[in-house]
């Protein structure tokens, strides 16, 4: 059986740059390491996250989820900003993760925004809350704005360079499936 990244987007919007970016980082990924992939925005986890202060009170729309995120291989977390930080939503999804649950897990950090005035927010917000899980998060954390994107795609070289670097550290953890990972290095 293939290893599993699980991808979140903490957008709700349809479409989402967001979600783009996630599936952008994922779809390199599983080239690379032939990972399967599954991604996830808010409006998969449903209704009940707004309402649930406990994991029990998940429907189980979002308890799976919160499934996948916890049995994952790797996880490509992706996040707009909103106010210099993440979404509260997005944060109360990850607030429903037990503390250990995530303990060692490789994550991939990343995020979007109107500009790029809030870029360190990936590493002044994102990384310290998945520090508090003890997870893994590489090296390299990915940030674009709107203008790294055409169309809901991914349309610029400093950013995919900046892809290309974290999806290539992963091979810390994972043996790639592939000779052109070390042509991205
Ligand atoms: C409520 C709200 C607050 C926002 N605050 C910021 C911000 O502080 N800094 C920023 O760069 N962009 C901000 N934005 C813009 C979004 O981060 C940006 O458009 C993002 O790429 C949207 O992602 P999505 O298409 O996945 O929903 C904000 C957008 C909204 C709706």
């Amino acid at each position: 059986m293939s290893l599993r990244l699980v991808g979140i987007a903490g957008s709700f919007n349809r479409p989402s740059k967001t979600y783009a970016l996630v599936k952008h980082i994922a779809g390199l990924a599983a080239e690379s390491y032939g990972f399967s992939t599954t991604i996830h925005d808010l409006t998969d986890v449903g209704p009940s996250l707004g309402t649930a202060l406990w994991p029990n009170e998940l429907d189980a729309q979002a308890k799976a989820v919160v499934d996948d995120i916890v049995s994952a291989d790797v996880l490509v977390i992706g996040s707009p900003t909103y106010k210099g930080s993440y979404p509260g939503l997005f944060k109360h999804l990850i607030d429903l993760i037990d503390p250990n649950d995530l303990r060692s897990k490789p994550v991939i950090i990343s995020a979007t925004g109107g500009g790029d005035r809030h870029a360190l927010m990936v590493e002044h917000q994102l990384r310290p809350l998945f520090g508090f899980f003890m997870a893994h998060t590489l090296p390299t954390a990915v940030y674009a704005s709107d203008r790294d994107f055409v169309d809901y795609a991914v349309a610029s070289d400093a950013l995919s360079g900046r892809i290309n670097s974290v999806v290539g550290e992963l091979s810390t953890f994972f043996p790639p499936a592939k000779a052109a990972l070390q042509a991205a290095e």
